[in-house]
């Protein structure tokens, strides 16, 4: 059976992409694989070191999390600083990782010219505990973007070097999935390129219906088809592609006829993916606003959730230090 593992770092609230590009088929491949979600607390540290922060954002997607479909009682939801075995796996993997390698990581660079106040060790070596939550569990699948890439090219190197240096075939070359065919790109509000926090153009899975209302009425369009069957801008395309995850096909088809005989209205338009949001999202948002009221819930969530990772944990390090030749007298 494949094991499953996905990270995502709490800086902040999740969206309609980190949904339908992600959470919703979490819920599915939870039945079809052994999952481990878990939020990367300790990776958000080397960008976003807020201890007032911290935990409500934990706090946050957790209960977006729940709210969403992940059944803790199926997969294995905990967070990252409650299995601290990862951190040991982490400095064990660095004596095999290279400083040049790490220099030249896209994301390092990326981030030290972003924080030249504050380029740390962590930011660093973040690929190391990356590779260290991942083969934690010997996960062989990490469903990630592109942007992670180069992170999981960097896990398979050091495993294959963990295996070869010592002799054995322990670790797994982990390979990023990108779900196939139900893979889901929610395009921006704002005309081109993806759905993104920092690009400042999201809808929240927690925004009101009138927040939501207020962006998409926003929403960047175009100056109207001005033949018949003309092609189909960007931004008009982009709207097409929300409403294939959150409108009925056939209404979808109505816009697109109005669209190819020039007689669509923008406003209508606008409107109408208002709505098919709010319908498909407000549900959601209900559900997380009751589960983050719920102390105890969250409480034992958290506590199985971390009694379970830690378990595949310690079976990963008893190996790796024998492997190793780190022996108790
Ligand atoms: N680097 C990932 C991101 O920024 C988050 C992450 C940390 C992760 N550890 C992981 C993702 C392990 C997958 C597997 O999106």
């Amino acid at each position: 059976m494949d094991i499953v593992l996905s990270g995502i770092r709490p800086t902040g609230q999740l969206h309609l992409g980190n949904y339908f590009g992600a959470l919703k088929n979490f819920t599915k491949m939870q039945h079809e694989a052994r999952c481990f979600f878990f939020i990367a607390d300790y990776h958000a540290l080397t960008t976003h070191p807020d201890p007032t922060m911290l935990h409500d954002n934990i706090r946050n997607v957790l209960s977006e999390y729940l709210a969403a479909g992940v059944d803790p009682n199926v997969a294995t939801l905990y967070i990252q600083s409650d299995v601290p075995q990862v951190t040991e796996l982490s400095l064990l993997l660095s004596m095999h990782a290279y400083l040049g390698e790490l220099e030249r990581t896209a994301s390092f660079k990326d981030k030290a010219r972003k924080q030249p106040n504050n380029v740390n060790a962590g930011l660093l070596c973040y690929p190391v505990l990356m590779a260290a939550d991942i083969l934690l569990h010997r996960a062989n699948k990490v469903p990630v973007g592109k942007d992670q890439g180069q992170h999981l090219e960097l896990t398979r190197v050091f495993a294959r070097r963990f295996n070869t240096i010592y002799g054995v075939d322990f670790f797994p070359e982990s390979q990023a999935y990108n779900f196939g065919e139900e893979l889901v790109k929610i395009p921006g509000l704002d005309g081109s390129g993806k759905m993104g926090k920092s690009e400042g153009n999201c809808v929240y899975l927690v925004d009101s219906d009138e927040v939501i209302r207020k962006k998409v009425m926003k929403a960047v369009t175009d100056s109207g088809p001005t033949e018949p069957n003309s092609p189909i801008s960007e931004p008009i395309q982009n709207i097409f592609t929300i409403m294939e995850s959150v409108s009925a096909p056939s209404t979808l088809q109505y816009f697109k006829d109005k669209y190819a005989s020039c007689e669509i209205r923008y406003g209508d338009l606008k409107k109408q993916l208002a709505e098919d949001i709010i319908a498909s999202i407000s549900p959601i948002r209900e559900r997380i606003a009751e589960i983050q009221s719920n102390e105890k819930y969250l409480h034992e969530v958290v506590c199985d959730g971390a009694a379970k990772a830690r378990q595949s944990a310690d079976e990963t390090l008893r190996q790796v230090r024998e492997i190793m030749g780190i022996k108790h007298f």
